[in-house]
């Protein structure tokens, strides 16, 4: 058993950029045969370009998660294109903004599509091809935010909440079929989609800085940092490990009440 993947191929939807384009590239580097599914047409076929001028194995896939036809055209393609399928790394995702009264029902909608939808959809259509193949493993990109809740984010937390749910269904049904399904659960990455967040504050230096004091590690995660454990958790490495959570935070939820209250000064001694 090792944490190479030769001879194997993965689907990461989401792929083109931010913790999904670092997926795709930390699994090309370990041998697979990388499907990036992206409704970004230009990142995903640029992203594909520069991993296959690597030396990388890749294909671009065209495809919104949200529907359904997309989804299916998109893993049948792979699996004629590539002839099996091993690894799903179901990672696409928006960020969406409101409380349970402010968010209108098109934008509870909208985040439920991506996030739970396009995640049903994709594992819907990879599991009856990895039973086909012999089994796989099945990584959902969810948060921290599926244990816990930030202010005016409802719609965003419920689905990242419902992302783990489904995780630990799969985990359960398709055990004794050899598939393997967790959730990976980060903490503040800096991607375009962190980015955009931290723009809309008006102060996005002003916020990152805040959010790196935030983690214990003093600052905000990288994608590769993401990438790196989803591909240990998709690997035979991790053969025993199934239906659970790994959190990759830098210790952003491990203080109670949060780093605030470690900079409160509690705790400390009078020399
Ligand atoms: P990102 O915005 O950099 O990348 C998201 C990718 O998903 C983009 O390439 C985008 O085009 C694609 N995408 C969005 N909607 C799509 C759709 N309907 N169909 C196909 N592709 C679609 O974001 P990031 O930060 O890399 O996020 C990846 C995942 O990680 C998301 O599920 C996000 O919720 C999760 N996450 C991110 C955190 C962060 O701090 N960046 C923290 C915790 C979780």
């Amino acid at each position: 058993m090792n944490l190479r993947f030769d001879e194997k191929v993965a689907i990461v939807t989401g792929g083109a950029t931010g913790i999904g384009a670092a997926t795709a590239a930390t699994l090309c580097e370990l041998g697979a045969t990388v499907a990036i599914f992206d409704r970004n047409v230009e990142g995903g076929q640029s992203h594909v370009a520069s991993l296959i001028a690597s030396g990388g194995k890749a294909s671009f896939h065209v495809c919104d998660v949200a529907s359904e036809s997309n989804m299916k055209q998109a893993v049948e393609a792979v699996v004629q294109q590539h002839g099996r399928l091993d690894v799903l790394v179901s990672n696409a995702g928006i960020q969406t903004y409101g409380d349970a009264a402010q968010t209108s029902s098109e934008l509870w909608d909208k985040t439920f599509a991506v996030h739970v939808k396009g995640c049903f959809y994709a594992t819907h259509y990879s599991i009856p091809h990895m039973i086909e193949f012999g089994g796989g493993a099945i990584v959902i990109v969810s948060s921290v935010l599926s244990s816990t809740a930030v202010t005016n984010s409802a719609a965003y937390v419920a689905a990242k909440h419902a992302q783990v749910g489904l995780a630990r269904s799969i985990a359960l049904d398709f055990a004794k079929k050899n598939i393997r399904a967790n959730a990976i659960c980060p903490g503040s990455i800096d991607t375009p989609m962190l980015r955009w967040s931290a723009d809309q504050t008006g102060a996005p230096e002003k916020m990152l800085a805040t959010l790196g004091r935030m983690h214990a590690v003093g600052r905000i995660g990288r994608a590769e940092e993401v990438a790196k454990a989803i591909a240990f958790l998709a690997s035979d490495w991790a053969s025993f490990i199934t239906g659970t959570t790994l959190v990759v935070d830098g210790g952003l939820i491990l203080p109670t009440g949060g780093m605030g209250f470690q900079e409160s000064g509690i705790g400390t001694e009078k020399a």
